[in-house]
């Protein structure tokens, strides 16, 4: 008999301490994002799920260790008619540790955090991701399902119409961000998301086949050429190709949605070249150094285009050329001659 009343006791303490974690696991949950995720795009979706009568505030904050320029903290209130708080929040490239708190009387009651890892198509040091993280893929149909209740998670695009008011497009509710940027790309600011995000894929991302409803084809190149085809034509024809172009990696160089920089290259032009090609950050390469001459890349005035300043792209063509190293001239001598006139 003793034996059975002990284990009773015991009965009972794992049930209490399993209410216990119950009602924990309900004062904040994180819904989205998952843990330890991979992201391209510098936008991250926060969802929290919050219980009124244990939080109060909840504090969403991405500290950044190296640099005060991506800080991000929003102070939220927890209202008594809502059960989810939506919040979109930038990442810094490499590793994020965001934390999510909740605070009721000013004091902590709960805290998560989750682990974001932002890749860069051009810095080799962000290319790849530590090993405990992975792609996780958002648009499946369980995913949507956590959202249905509030938002309307079908396409409403007409092909090829842009939105009068881009607010009524319904991936604009929570991908808003994407095309905040100063230079926005046609496609994305008229908000005709699927016309890239087709659902397709291509012979370098063959694996993400079915894994959600938006995937874009990767090489996206061709894709880029279906609208560009004036571009397309005049670059097949030259002599020298630039290997990430010839290749159909546009969105190496591109960000496809928008981008502080003209043309929405996803650095100014100097920092990307010099994010695959470290070695040219000196310009030895242009005149081999006689009596120490290093010839200006950038940080200087550009002679042959008026108002613009000195780089990469001054002497070469970033997609393609009719002579080699692509410069935009037909010889070296003739592009010397571009900007020294004597
Ligand atoms: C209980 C209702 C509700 C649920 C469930 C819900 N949301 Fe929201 N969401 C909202 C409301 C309301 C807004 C608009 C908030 C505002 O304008 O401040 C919003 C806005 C957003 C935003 C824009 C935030 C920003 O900073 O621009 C994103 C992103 C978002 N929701 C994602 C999601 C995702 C993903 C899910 C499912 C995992 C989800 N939401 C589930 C109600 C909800
Ligand atoms: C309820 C909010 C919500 C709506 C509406 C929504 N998205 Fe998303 N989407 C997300 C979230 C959350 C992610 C995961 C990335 C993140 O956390 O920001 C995501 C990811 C994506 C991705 C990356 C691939 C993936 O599945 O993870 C694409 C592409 C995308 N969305 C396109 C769209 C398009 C196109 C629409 C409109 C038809 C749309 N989204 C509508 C919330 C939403
Ligand atoms: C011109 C083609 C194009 C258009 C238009 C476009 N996208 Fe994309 N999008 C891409 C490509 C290519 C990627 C793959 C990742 C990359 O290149 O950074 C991508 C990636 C994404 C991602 C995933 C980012 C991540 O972190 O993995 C989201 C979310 C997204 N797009 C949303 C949208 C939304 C919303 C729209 C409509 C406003 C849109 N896209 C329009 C080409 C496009
Ligand atoms: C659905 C059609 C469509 C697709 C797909 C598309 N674009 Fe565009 N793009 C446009 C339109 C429309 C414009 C604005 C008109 C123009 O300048 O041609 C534009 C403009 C541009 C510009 C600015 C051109 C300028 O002279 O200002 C660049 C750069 C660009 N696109 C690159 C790309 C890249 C890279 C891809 C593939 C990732 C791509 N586009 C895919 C339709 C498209
Ligand atoms: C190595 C980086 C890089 C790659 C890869 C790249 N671009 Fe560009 N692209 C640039 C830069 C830089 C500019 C701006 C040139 C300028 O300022 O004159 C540009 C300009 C453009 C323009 C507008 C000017 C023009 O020449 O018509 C279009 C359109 C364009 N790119 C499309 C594409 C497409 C399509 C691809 C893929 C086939 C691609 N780009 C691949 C760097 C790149
Ligand atoms: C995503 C990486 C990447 C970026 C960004 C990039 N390149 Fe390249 N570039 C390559 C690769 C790969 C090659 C071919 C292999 C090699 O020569 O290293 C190449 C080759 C070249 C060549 C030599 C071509 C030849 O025929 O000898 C020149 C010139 C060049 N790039 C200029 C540029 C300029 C200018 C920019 C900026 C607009 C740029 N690159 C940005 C990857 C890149
Ligand atoms: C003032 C003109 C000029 C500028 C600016 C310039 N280059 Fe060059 N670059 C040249 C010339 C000329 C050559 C051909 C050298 C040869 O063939 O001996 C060349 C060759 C190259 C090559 C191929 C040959 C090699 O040495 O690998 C690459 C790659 C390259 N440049 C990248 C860049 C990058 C990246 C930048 C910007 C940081 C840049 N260049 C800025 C003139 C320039
Ligand atoms: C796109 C414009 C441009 C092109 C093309 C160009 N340069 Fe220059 N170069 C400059 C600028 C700007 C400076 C620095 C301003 C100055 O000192 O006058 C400079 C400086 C120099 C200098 C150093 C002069 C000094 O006083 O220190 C030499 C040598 C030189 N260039 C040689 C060349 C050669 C050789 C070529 C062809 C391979 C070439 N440049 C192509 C713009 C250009």
């Amino acid at each position: 008999m003793r034996s059975c009343k002990y284990f009773k006791n015991i009965l009972i303490i794992i049930l209490f301490s399993l209410s216990l974690f119950a009602q924990e696991a309900s004062i904040l949950k994180i819904v989205n994002p998952p843990n330890e995720d991979i992201n391209d795009e510098d936008i991250v979706s926060f969802v929290v799920e919050a219980d009124k009568k244990f939080v109060d505030w909840i504090i969403i904050s991405n500290k950044n260790k190296e640099s005060n320029e991506s800080n991000e903290t929003f102070d939220i209130k927890v209202k008594p008619t809502l059960t989810h708080y939506c919040k979109s929040i930038h990442l810094h490239l490499g590793e994020n540790n965001i934390s999510v708190s909740g605070y009721k009387n000013d004091i902590l009651v709960k805290q998560e955090r989750r682990m974001i890892f932002l890749k860069s198509k051009v810095h080799k040091e962000y290319r790849y991701p530590p090993e405990k993280y992975s792609r996780n893929y958002f648009h499946t149909q369980n995913d949507e399902k956590l959202c249905a209740s509030c938002h309307d998670m079908s396409v409403n695009e007409v092909k090829d119409v842009a939105f009068v008011d881009i607010t009524k497009s319904n991936c604009y509710q929570c991908h808003s961000l994407v095309t905040a940027k100063k230079h926005g790309h046609a496609p994305a600011v008229n908000w005709l998301c699927t016309s890239c995000h087709s659902g397709k894929v291509g012979k370098f991302n063959k694996a993400e086949h079915n894994k959600t409803k938006y995937t874009v084809p990767d090489p996206i190149g061709p894709l880029c050429y279906s609208c560009h085809k004036k571009n397309k034509d005049k670059w097949a024809k030259r002599r020298f190709k630039h290997e990430p172009a010839e290749s159909g990696r546009c969105n190496r160089c591109h960000n496809s949605h928008s981008s502080p920089n003209p043309f929405f290259t996803r650095k100014p032009v100097w920092e990307l070249c010099t994010g695959c090609h470290k070695d040219k950050v000196k310009g030895m390469h242009i005149v081999t150094t006689i009596g120490n001459t290093i010839h200006p890349t950038h940080n200087i005035k550009d002679p042959s285009r008026p108002g613009k300043d000195l780089s990469c792209i001054s002497c070469h063509n970033p997609h393609a050329s009719e002579s080699s190293s692509l410069l935009q001239s037909s010889s070296a001598f003739s592009l010397c001659i571009r900007c020294h006139k004597k």
